[in-house]
């Protein structure tokens, strides 16, 4: 629970005459909301929660905010009061306008300690004390009519908007409520925050005196001319306070005289806890804190073990090489049956750090390397068994779960999994696509074929709407699919060939690994862990290495480079191997990339230290020096010889995808949009998820055009194919309109292979060409920024099998015939007479594919003796 800290203000106080008028500040005493139990359900509550709640919810259940403040201790006895106005931070809302009233409570009830944490719109089991529906008192008494006891008519109205902030009540009603209060302090059971109950969608959530910025919480002004002498009145936390000298002494404060003003403060100043950049924490005033270079936390704030963010000194943990993972049947590299469990782990990410709690597929964070062979199919027990700290199978999730998303907006906070291959050419029951989520104590068998080039691939967490948190939390690992084309060309290959799972993370000084509540478009980390380890570092023999990389983190983009400047090749991008190595000396990777990387240590003496750094900004593309997290490990060289076989010029041919081939040219438009829960959402083509316009028809081939109208750069990732990169081009969006603006710029030498997630840079037209075979089906496509992802920035197209007839039939002198559709495409049937001579001609044209089958009429067609029909797709 929050620690409640006394917030009161002095406002001016205007001393010229005897009776000026004074004005306090007060905070709420306490809050709850009253939910209207679902017919069976128990009595919820929400006393120690960060926000409560006036209007009908989606599913038809009211809910009422009552909250009171204590007016006696603050405003002496005998006083006029001649104004009021309360303040509530509205925290969540709708796309209209509603109006909220404020009516007098008229028996009393209580705040206890349930605590609805991430299932806030529906409320916890009450605990002793708490406000109901029902209670005052859970669970000893109960209000006189259920829904809570309040005056019909309302003190106050105030029309909240369809946009997040502070709203004010302030009526003359409110100023006979508080005056009564005063007069009569036991009829002061505060009052009932009323929304629209008439229809349902009208909920709106407000901040108590719980939540965590302090400038969010409930505040009541009260206006009022004091009835006896008052003055100032310093608090311990640094306020001041204008009352009775008998008041000051029951809220403990220090009484500074009649007619004294807290205007300007002369109470001294409060502490807090400060964040000092060691990771130490120290309790001071905001002054001090600064000069001492620190991060102020607030007033009142205290040290506590996981207040501040740590620094952690880089380089002092060696690298962990994962060996490959066992299968349970079958060999690594061959056809083989795995088991995988994903656990909760304790696992150290770093020298200085207490345990950090992940979720590891099998045993650590990030999960094993699979390592597969071309043709030899792979089957996963995919098994979900996280467990909480007591061993119990989890029912919520470890991290605080944004129930704005989709997924999460039904599914709460539920520990839901589903793992996919990204890059694996797989059915879609095998995918893991995002609704097919699974909970702690299932599992879910997949299926790999691995029929696809040799690369290195990877496995992650997909689940809908949550699938940053699963990620961030640990679910990911690598899968190297090898062939045989791979071993005559002297690779560096055994100790000398190191996977480098590279992802940002952000640490508390307990440990913990930190993450928003609220959904936010991107989330940055401030440290790099590769391979499980906070800033590692690498003992390397004078040689080659192998290094398949993989760009890991949810939002974060690498720009890698070696701090010595020198070059280092690239012979593989995230669909296998490039042609041939191409030189680099810097090499961008967003979220979802991964690069094969030769570096060659040969040449350094014995103990030079070489970093590989990352100079991308964040958010990407930005200001240079924006955001960085320059350093991701080191290299330290050793005076052992390594590989030294010199690179291949050439590694393998590539087939190029020709434009001419293509049947389909898409455009996607990837712009940001406005969302009533969240703020903001990103879309593509202005769709969402359930919006399916994508029918790739099987074995055909398409050009897909990104058309980035936003400031960041998006990695857009398509499941099941692979890719090749067209070109990129320049654009202005003028008068509602796409006008390019140079010409189309064929990808650099090291984008120009097989991709399966492509950077489309902002302004830019991105074009890919992609061959959508292996299977039909459902599968996804979005940008792999995860926080994109989750929130609306991925679709699914489905692949779907080519037209065929599959009906005909004589109806009179006519010929009717039945043929399998594609979706959203044109259809054409062709007749002619005979099968090898004479020529084709169209007797119906333009049909669209809406259904699954369709019926046409060749009208005359049973005069010939012979008909042949064919049907196709126009372009
Ligand atoms: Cu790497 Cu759809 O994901
Ligand atoms: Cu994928
Ligand atoms: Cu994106």
């Amino acid at each position: 629970m929050k620690s409640k800290i006394l917030l009161v203000v002095c406002l001016a106080a205007h001393m010229a005459f005897e009776a000026a008028a004074t004005s306090v500040l007060l905070p709420s005493a306490k809050d709850n909301t009253l939910y209207q139990p679902a017919s069976g359900s128990t009595t919820n509550s929400n006393g120690a929660g960060e926000h409560m709640f006036a209007g009908r919810t989606d599913d038809g259940y009211i809910r009422r905010g009552v909250i009171a403040f204590n007016i006696t201790s603050f405003i002496p006895p005998g006083s006029t009061v001649t104004g009021v106005t309360l303040t509530l931070n509205m925290s969540r809302t709708r796309d209209r306008s509603e109006d909220i009233t404020l009516h007098r409570v008229l028996a009393n009830w209580g705040e206890g300690t349930s605590n609805a944490a991430q299932e806030e719109g529906r409320g916890v089991q009450a605990a002793t004390g708490d406000a109901t529906w029902l209670h005052r008192f859970y669970p000893t008494s109960l209000w006189t009519t259920a829904g809570g006891d309040f005056r019909a008519t309302a003190s106050a109205t105030t029309t909240v908007s369809d946009r997040e902030g502070p709203f004010s009540w302030s009526s003359t009603g409110l100023v006979a409520d508080v005056q009564l209060w005063l007069n009569n302090p036991g009829t002061n059971f505060g009052w009932l925050i009323k929304g629209g109950e008439g229809t349902t969608k009208t909920a709106r959530r407000f901040d108590t005196h719980e939540v965590g910025t302090a400038s969010a919480r409930p505040v009541l002004q009260v206006d009022f001319i004091p009835g006896v002498a008052v003055g100032a009145c310093c608090i311990a936390d640094g306020s001041c306070v204008t009352v009775t000298s008998n008041q000051c002494a029951q809220l403990g404060g220090v009484y500074h005289g009649d007619n004294t003003t807290c205007a300007p403060n002369p109470c001294p100043p409060p502490v807090g806890a400060c964040c000092l950049s060691s990771g130490d924490c120290t309790n001071v005033t905001a002054v001090q804190c600064s000069a001492l270079g620190g991060t102020y936390q607030g007033n009142g704030t205290i040290c506590a073990s996981n207040l501040c963010f740590v620094i952690l000194t880089p380089f002092v943990d060696a690298l962990p090489v994962p060996a490959p993972l066992q299968p349970v049947t079958g060999t690594i590299g061959g056809s083989a049956h795995y088991e995988i469990a994903m656990r909760q782990v304790q696992q150290k990410l770093h020298r200085d750090l207490p345990l950090t709690t992940v979720w590891a597929y099998g045993t650590a964070f990030p999960g094993p390397v699979i390592e597969a062979g071309v043709d030899q199919p792979v089957t996963v027990k995919w098994i979900n068994d996280l467990r909480d700290g007591s061993g119990q199978l989890r029912t919520n999730h470890y991290l605080p779960v944004d129930t704005c998303l989709h997924g999460p907006d039904t599914e709460g906070a539920k520990p839901r999994v589903v793992v996919h291959l990204h890059g694996g050419k797989v059915a879609q029951k095998d995918d893991g696509y995002p609704e097919e989520t699974f909970l702690p104590g299932q599992s879910r068998t997949n299926y790999y074929p691995n029929n696809q080039p040799g690369a290195a691939i990877w496995f992650h967490d997909h689940a809908l709407g949550i699938t940053r948190l699963n990620v961030y939390m640990g679910l990911a690992g690598l899968y190297i699919l090898r062939e045989g084309v791979e071993n005559a060309l002297g690779l560096p290959s055994g100790p000398n060939e190191i996977p480098l799972v590279i992802q940002d993370r952000k640490f508390r000084a307990d440990g913990s690994l930190a993450y928003p509540a609220a959904w936010d478009e991107h989330f940055f980390g401030d440290t790099f862990v590769v391979n499980g380890k906070v800033w590692p570092y690498l003992m390397v023999k004078k040689g080659k290495y192998r290094f398949r990389v993989v760009s890991g983190s949810t939002s974060r983009t690498l720009t890698l480079a070696l701090s010595s400047g020198a070059t280092f090749h690239q012979i593989g991008t995230d669909g296998g191997m490039l042609p041939a190595p191409v030189p680099l000396n810097q090499l961008t990777l967003m979220p979802g990339e991964r690069a094969d990387v030769v570096i060659d240590f040969a040449s350094y003496a014995t103990g030079a230290e070489i970093l590989l750094t990352n100079s991308a900004p964040a958010p990407f593309p930005g200001t240079p020096g924006v955001g960085v997290i320059p350093n991701v490990m080191k290299f330290i060289v050793t005076n052992v010889a390594g590989h030294t076989v010199a690179l291949p010029t050439m590694l393998r041919s590539l087939e190029r995808l020709s434009e001419t081939n293509s049947v389909k040219q898409r455009d996607f438009v990837l712009r940001k949009s406005s969302d009533p829960c969240t703020g903001a959402k990103w879309l593509i083509n202005d769709l969402h998820w359930d919006d399916i316009t994508e029918f790739p028809v099987l074995g055909t081939t398409e050009v897909w055009s990104f058309i980035n109208r936003s400031g960041v750069a998006h990695p857009m990732h398509l499941h099941l194919v692979l890719m090749q990169v067209l070109d990129r081009q320049p654009f202005v969006f003028t008068n509602d309109t796409i006008v390019t603006t140079g010409p189309p710029v064929p990808p650099p030498a090291n984008e120009a292979g097989w991709k399966d997630t492509v950077r489309a840079n902002p302004a830019e037209i991105t074009r890919v060409i992609a061959r959508f075979d292996g299977f039909a089906g459902r599968y996804p496509y979005h940008c792999h920024i995860i926080e994109h992802e989750d929130h609306e920035m991925m679709r699914q197209f489905e692949v779907v099998l080519p037209p065929l007839i599959t009906d005909l039939q004589l109806l009179g002198s006519n010929v009717a015939l039945g043929f399998r559709t594609v979706p959203n495409r044109l259809h054409f049937v062709q007749r002619r007479d005979d099968l090898f001579t004479g020529s084709w001609a169209s007797f119906t044209s333009n049909i669209p594919g809406v259904g699954t089958n369709t019926t046409v009429i060749d009208s005359g067609g049973a005069s010939r003796t012979k008909r042949f029909y064919r049907v196709g797709l126009l372009p």
